[in-house]
C-alpha cells in the first residue's frame, strides 16, 4: 500500500473550493499514492463523489484525515480539524499565516510539517505553482462580472434607433494580476476602462490592453517596485498626491474595483469616504482587498453596502471562491506540482529536501516547530517579502514574469522590502 494523500471538504461555509481535481487525483495516484477523498468534498466546486472516484480516488469520510501521510487543502486547518491528523503529516494549503498567529502556533503544536503556498516564489520554476495568480486571475474576472450585476445600467455603448445608451466607466485601482484580469474583463463587456497603480512597469500592461493609465509619475513612484515585484508602502506625501488625483477621477467613474496590496501589510487605502460621496448614484465599488482591511472606506467584508447617496460598497468574501468551479481546477493543478516536486520517485513516499528553495520559501511549521523566518518569532513583525524568500533566488532567476515584466529583479533590487 502507498502512502496517503488525503482530500477533505472544507470546513469554512464561504470555501466552495477543494484541492484536488479527477485530474490531478489521476496524477497524485500515478505518483504511487493511494488517494482518498471526502465525501462531498467537490459538491460545491460542481465535482460529484463519482468523478473523483472514476479518477481513482476512494470515497471516504472526515476521519480518514488520520491515516493521511499527505494532506491537501484550500484554507489553513483549524485547531479543531488539526487534533485528527497525523503527527508528521505534510500539510498543503493556503495558509493566511498573517495576523493569525495562533492558527500558525496550532499547526507547529499538532506536528504536521505545513506549505504556505502564497509563499511560493516567482521564480520560471514555479510559476505553476503560484497560486496567488491562479486565483487573483479569477478574482479579477468576477469582480467586475459582479460589478455589472450590481451596476443597474448597461456596460457597453448601445447605438440603437432609440437613442444612445453611453458605455459604463470602470476604473480599476491596483493593476496586479487580479487587476489586469479586471481590465480586460470590463474592456470585453465594453466599458471605458482606466488603471492606476504604484507600480510603473504596470503602465505599458495597462495600455497594451487598451485602457488609459493614470498615476502620479514622481520619483517616488519609478522606485515603487521591489525584486520580487511586489508594491511598496508609499509615503504620507505620496499618497496625499495619490488621493487628489483618485478624488477628480473617480467622482466620474461608474464602477470601480480595487485589488491593492502590500505583502504582509494592510491594504492601503485608496477611496476615502468622500470619494464615495461623490459617485453618482447607482455607482459600485468592488473591494478585492476587504479581507486585508479594504482600500475603500465604509467596505465591509462580506457585505454589500449602500451609501446615503446610492452608491454601492461591494465586500463579497473570498471572491476567487465565487468561481469555485474554475478556481478549483487551477488550485488542485498548483497543488499538484508542488507535491510532485516533495516525492522521492523511486520510493513513491514524500521525500523533502528542506534545503530547496521552494521547500524553504514555504515550510511554514516543522517537527513541533513554526520555522518560516516571518513567524518563527511572534514578537518579531514580518519583514521578509513572502514571495522574495530566499532573496538571492529572485535576483538569481531573473527570466520568470509574464509578458511586460522584463526588467531584472537585479535592477529592482534598490527597492526590496
Ligand atoms: P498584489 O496582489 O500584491 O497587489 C495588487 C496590486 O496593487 C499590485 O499591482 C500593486 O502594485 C498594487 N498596489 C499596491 N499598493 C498600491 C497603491 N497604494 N496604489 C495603487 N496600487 C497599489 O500583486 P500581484 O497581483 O501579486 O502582482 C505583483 C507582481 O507580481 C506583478 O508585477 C505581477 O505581474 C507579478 N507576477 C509575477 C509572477 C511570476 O513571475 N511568476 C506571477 C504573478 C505575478
Amino acid at each position: 500500500m502507498g502512502q496517503v494523500v488525503f482530500i477533505p471538504r472544507e470546513i469554512d461555509a464561504n470555501e466552495g473550493r477543494v484541492a484536488a481535481s479527477p485530474d490531478t487525483v489521476k496524477r497524485i495516484t500515478g505518483l504511487g499514492f493511494d488517494v482518498v477523498v471526502e465525501a462531498g468534498a467537490g459538491n460545491a466546486s460542481r465535482i460529484p463523489d463519482a468523478d473523483f472516484a472514476k479518477a481513482g480516488a476512494t470515497i471516504g469520510k472526515a476521519t480518514d484525515v488520520a491515516k493521511a501521510d499527505v494532506v491537501l487543502k484550500v484554507r489553513r486547518p483549524i485547531e479543531a480539524e488539526l487534533k485528527a491528523y497525523k503527527k508528521g503529516a505534510t500539510v498543503i494549503a493556503i495558509m493566511d499565516p498573517y495576523g493569525n498567529d495562533a492558527g500558525v502556533a496550532a499547526l507547529a503544536k499538532a506536528g504536521v510539517t505545513s506549505f504556505a503556498m502564497e509563499f511560493m516564489p516567482r521564480i520560471t520554476r514555479a510559476q505553476v505553482m503560484d497560486v496567488l495568480s491562479s486565483q487573483a486571475n479569477l478574482a479579477g474576472y468576477q469582480a467586475v462580472i459582479d460589478g455589472a450585476g450590481e451596476y443597474d445600467r448597461a456596460l457597453p455603448m448601445m447605438m440603437t434607433a432609440a437613442g444612445t445608451v453611453p458605455a459604463a466607466k470602470v476604473f480599476i485601482m491596483g493593476v496586479g494580476v487580479a487587476g489586469l484580469q479586471a481590465i480586460a474583463t470590463a474592456r470585453r463587456l465594453g466599458a471605458v476602462v482606466t488603471a492606476t497603480d504604484v507600480r510603473p512597469a504596470v503602465k505599458e500592461q495597462v495600455q497594451s490592453l487598451g485602457a488609459k493609465f493614470i498615476a502620479v509619475e514622481d520619483e517616488e513612484f519609478k522606485q515603487a517596485e521591489t525584486a520580487g515585484g511586489y508594491a511598496k508602502e508609499m509615503s504620507k506625501e505620496y499618497q496625499a498626491k495619490q488621493a487628489a488625483l483618485t478624488a477628480e477621477h473617480i467622482a466620474k467613474q461608474d464602477i470601480v474595483i480595487t485589488t491593492a496590496l502590500i505583502p504582509g501589510r494592510p491594504a492601503p487605502k485608496l477611496v476615502s469616504a468622500e470619494m464615495v460621496a461623490s459617485m453618482r448614484p447607482g455607482s459600485v465599488l468592488i473591494d478585492l482587498a476587504v479581507e486585508r482591511g479594504g482600500n475603500v472606506a465604509g467596505a465591509e467584508a462580506g457585505k454589500i453596502v449602500t451609501t446615503g447617496n446610492g452608491v454601492k460598497i461591494v465586500g463579497h468574501l473570498n471572491v476567487a471562491g465565487r468561481v469555485a468551479a474554475s478556481a478549483s481546477l487551477l488550485y488542485a493543478k498548483n497543488l499538484f506540482a508542488f507535491l510532485e516536486t516533495l516525492v522521492d520517485k523511486s520510493s513513491k513516499q514524500i521525500a523533502i529536501n528542506r534545503e530547496d528553495e521552494l521547500v524553504k520559501a514555504t515550510l511554514l511549521t516543522d517537527d513541533g516547530k513554526v520555522v518560516h523566518p516571518n513567524f518563527a518569532k511572534v514578537d518579531q513583525k514580518p519583514q521578509v517579502e513572502p514571495a522574495a524568500i530566499p532573496a538571492s533566488t529572485m535576483v538569481a532567476d531573473a527570466s520568470p514574469k509574464p509578458a511586460a515584466k522584463k526588467k531584472s529583479a537585479a535592477a529592482k533590487s534598490k527597492g526590496t522590502a
